[in-house]
């Protein structure tokens, strides 16, 4: 059992990081174990979750508090990511959604110093080396990065400048993103964030 490890996750559903007392809470216990799964119809080596793969669902609703006994049964450590949302054709109906604040994201590809960068509004995103939310938490963010360096509504794209790109965006409000692609090739965009939730 000396491999047992054991990891406690608090997942907050639905965009909120202030847990209401009438909220409901939600228990499961995970053990991740390794089987033998064929999802591309050859038998392999996959991660499971109580003995399923894909792993079981959670029916939780918006401000649900879910807490998650992870056993982690793997000979090497395990990273959830959680992408909960809420759901858009439940508690949150488009056409009634009051949105604050429209962000066009402009994508680019630019040669900089010989060197083929890829760019959101003229920012070719840098990670830190200190992470950017622990140098918040630490009250140091201004000597690792500044915010908002691109604007909502970018006008030249083609000047790119290398550093990270972070944006403030107030907690609790809905946000149009419209992502534009001047390019000529298919863009793929991953969304996700710190209490952030796309919602279509
Ligand atoms: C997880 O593993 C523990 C220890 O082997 C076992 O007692 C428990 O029943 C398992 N739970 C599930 C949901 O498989
Ligand atoms: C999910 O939970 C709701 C509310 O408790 C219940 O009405 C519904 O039947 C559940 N759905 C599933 C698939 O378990
Ligand atoms: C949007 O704003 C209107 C007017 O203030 C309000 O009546 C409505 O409830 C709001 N909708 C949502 C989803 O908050
Ligand atoms: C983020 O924006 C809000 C609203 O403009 C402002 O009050 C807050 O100080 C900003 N936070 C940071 C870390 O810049």
């Amino acid at each position: 059992m000396d491999r047992l490890t054991f990891v406690s996750l608090l997942c907050l559903v639905a965009a909120t990081t202030v847990a209401r007392a009438e909220d409901p809470y939600l228990f499961f216990t995970w053990n991740v174990t390794y089987g033998t799964i064929s999802p591309l119809g050859v038998p392999q080596q996959g991660i499971l979750i109580n003995g399923q793969f894909p792993g079981p669902n959670i029916n939780s609703t918006s401000n649900n508090n879910i807490v998650i006994n992870v056993f982690n049964f793997l000979d090497e450590p395990f990273l959830f990511t959680c992408a909960a949302r809420p759901n858009p054709q439940g508690s949150y109906h488009y056409g009634q959604i009051n949105i604050t604040r429209t962000i066009k994201l402009v994508n680019s590809a630019t040669k900089l110093n010989g060197k083929l960068r890829y760019a959101i509004n003229g920012v070719s995103h840098l990670n830190s080396e200190t992470p950017l939310k622990l140098a918040e938490y630490f009250g140091a963010a201004d000597k690792v990065f500044k915010y908002n360096v691109i604007s909502d509504d970018p006008k030249e794209v083609n000047l790119v400048t290398v550093e990270s790109n972070v944006l403030n965006v107030t907690f609790r409000t809905f946000v149009e993103i419209i992502l534009e692609n001047h390019e000529k090739s298919i863009q793929s965009w991953h969304l996700d964030g710190y209490s952030f939730f796309a919602v279509a």
